[in-house]
């Protein structure tokens, strides 16, 4: 135990801990986690402290053959053997059971919240606002004075959605199953979402973002992420653009809706959801916008591996360039 918690308490991030609430719903969760903690604490100490009490005071001592004094079937000691625990799962069991209801509330229908259909893909996330016509992929933007009403299915296999500084995780089924999920960040910030349900090579990169931003600014967003996008400028690069990426990937009106929607990828804190886009040297995985899309392009099954995209295309050296080029510049400016 000592040595777990050596090396385990390095592991924590500041925008991926439970124990670290950033919202309503994930706050809510921590004060079950430290009721339940804490009644198990104290039911730890208090068994450790009789026992050694008993061990040291009743041992058996030298030269004493006595028989101790039997309580077998004393009414006394199994009343209160069994009151307590009904006592502690009655003080732990109101609780939960209230915050198991008040959690599960239905916000599908509520006009005030923000509603988003969140599909898992293998290994990525689609988010689509229904209300503003908009899909788009691995960073759910979020206003921080709304509620977010998730409804969560799969493309695929089973994957989990699960924001942990946000709220619990909910399993993402194939087929007509849909779950619900709500949750609100009042605070703006970027927060980082994980798949919870083991689902194939890739499932511990599956990574995303949820990113809060104040109301003009999402406002903003809403806008922009629906303007056309142009093409690259170049010819031949728009060309291989337009055959080898948009027959499945999506810019503004242009290319298929099957796979994730690149407008605005220029914006996102990372490339394929892990390659991250910064110069701090802090992650392991760093690059500018431009040298993380020329890896991934390049080679993505080295970085997600048993992707969809692996394979799914032939570029020449300048195309690219080119394409990971016009990628990093895309941008929508909405943050002021
Ligand atoms: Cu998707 Cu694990």
């Amino acid at each position: 135990m000592a040595m777990m918690v050596l090396v385990l308490s390095a592991c924590g991030r500041e925008d991926l801990s439970v124990l670290n609430p950033q919202g309503p719903v994930a706050q809510e969760q921590l004060g079950l986690i430290k009721l339940a903690v804490g009644i198990m604490s104290i039911v730890v100490v208090v068994v450790f402290a009789l026992s050694l009490y008993v061990i040291v005071r009743f041992r058996r001592r030298r030269g004493d053959t006595s028989i101790p004094k039997q309580v077998e079937g004393s009414h006394k000691l199994e009343i209160i053997w069994t009151v307590i625990p009904v006592i502690l799962l009655v003080i732990l069991g109101v609780p939960t059971v209230q915050s198991v209801f008040s959690l599960s509330k239905d916000y599908t229908k509520d006009k005030d919240a923000v509603q988003v259909i969140v599909t898992a893909h293998q290994y990525w996330w689609e988010f689509e606002y229904p209300e503003y016509g908009i899909k788009t992929a691995q960073e759910l933007i979020i206003p921080n004075n709304k509620t977010i009403s998730v409804q969560a299915k799969s493309a695929d296999v089973v994957h989990s959605f699960w924001v942990p500084s946000l709220a619990g995780k909910i399993d993402t089924n194939p087929g007509s199953n849909t779950n619900i999920i709500y949750f609100s960040a009042p605070k703006t910030g970027v927060y980082l979402g994980k798949c919870a349900e083991l689902c194939g090579p890739s499932h511990g990169l599956m990574d995303f973002k949820v990113k809060s931003v104040d109301e003009a600014s999402f406002d903003r967003w809403v806008a922009a992420i629906q303007e056309p996008v142009a093409l690259p400028s170049d010819p031949a690069i728009a060309a291989a653009f337009e055959s080898k990426c948009l027959s499945c990937h999506a810019v503004g009106d242009l290319g298929g809706p099957a796979y994730p929607n690149l407008t605005g990828i220029g914006d996102r804190s990372t490339v394929g959801g892990i390659l991250v886009n910064t110069d701090e040297p802090k992650y392991s995985n760093e690059g500018s916008v431009y040298e993380n899309m020329y890896r991934w392009i390049k080679d993505p099954e080295a970085i997600k591996p048993g992707n969809q995209m692996t394979g799914a295309y032939d570029l020449t050296e300048q195309e690219l360039e080119g394409i990971a080029k016009y990628l990093s510049e895309l941008k929508l400016n909405y943050e002021q």
